[in-house]
């Protein structure tokens, strides 16, 4: 079913994404390194000004991939400029999404929907397209946030995942955050 997203996080706002307070309490490594490896290709889906993207370019290393990827131009833009001249700056390839789809072809290990799904018109196609391109034993990590989604509403993200061949796989912990990981 596809819904009216309620809004999308405007260019303006991702400074508030970005202050240096967020580490301490969704440290990106700390939430990320269980799950990201060494050669991973990744994806950052909605990735915004690139809180976790950094460091998931770390986590896979020289010979590990990060796709950044983003509806709005302007985001992916913060990221380049965050990236430039860093020694992981080989390592980020950036995709702009239509609104209603993902449309990465790429074969990908892992996917972060972090804070994003509620503001994505179609749940169910995202899903659809994740699952043609994880590769066998991938995951996709959502998390949520509790004071913009109610409970149902994530119980509905996840049920549209469940739809498209993921089972719920674990639930980290994550400050602010209603998480599920899942995996087909
Ligand atoms: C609340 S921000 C979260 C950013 C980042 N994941 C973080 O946690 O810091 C949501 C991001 O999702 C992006 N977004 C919203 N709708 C989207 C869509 N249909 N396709 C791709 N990205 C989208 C927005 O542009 C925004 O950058």
């Amino acid at each position: 079913m596809i819904r009216r997203k309620d809004r999308v996080c405007p260019v303006e706002m991702a400074g508030a994404l970005d202050i240096g307070i967020r580490k301490c309490f969704q440290n990106p490594e700390k939430i990320l390194s269980p799950l990201i490896r060494t050669g991973m290709t990744v994806l950052d889906f909605g990735c915004g000004p690139g809180f976790f993207t950094l460091a998931m370019a770390r986590l896979v290393g020289p010979s590990g991939k990060v796709i950044a990827a983003d509806l709005q131009d302007g985001m992916l833009d913060i990221v380049r400029n965050k990236v430039r001249g860093l020694d992981i700056e080989n390592r980020v390839l950036f995709h702009q999404c239509p609104e209603n789809a993902l449309d990465v072809r790429e074969k990908v290990d892992f996917v972060l929907a972090f804070y994003i799904m509620h503001e994505h018109p179609d749940p169910t196609s995202v899903f659809k397209e994740v699952a043609a391109i994880l590769n066998p034993g991938g995951c996709i990590l959502i998390v949520e946030p509790p004071f913009h989604v109610s409970r149902k509403a994530f119980a509905k993200t996840v049920n549209d995942a469940e739809s498209q061949g993921f089972a719920l796989a674990g639930s980290p912990r994550v400050f602010m955050g209603m998480t599920a990981m899942m995996k087909r």
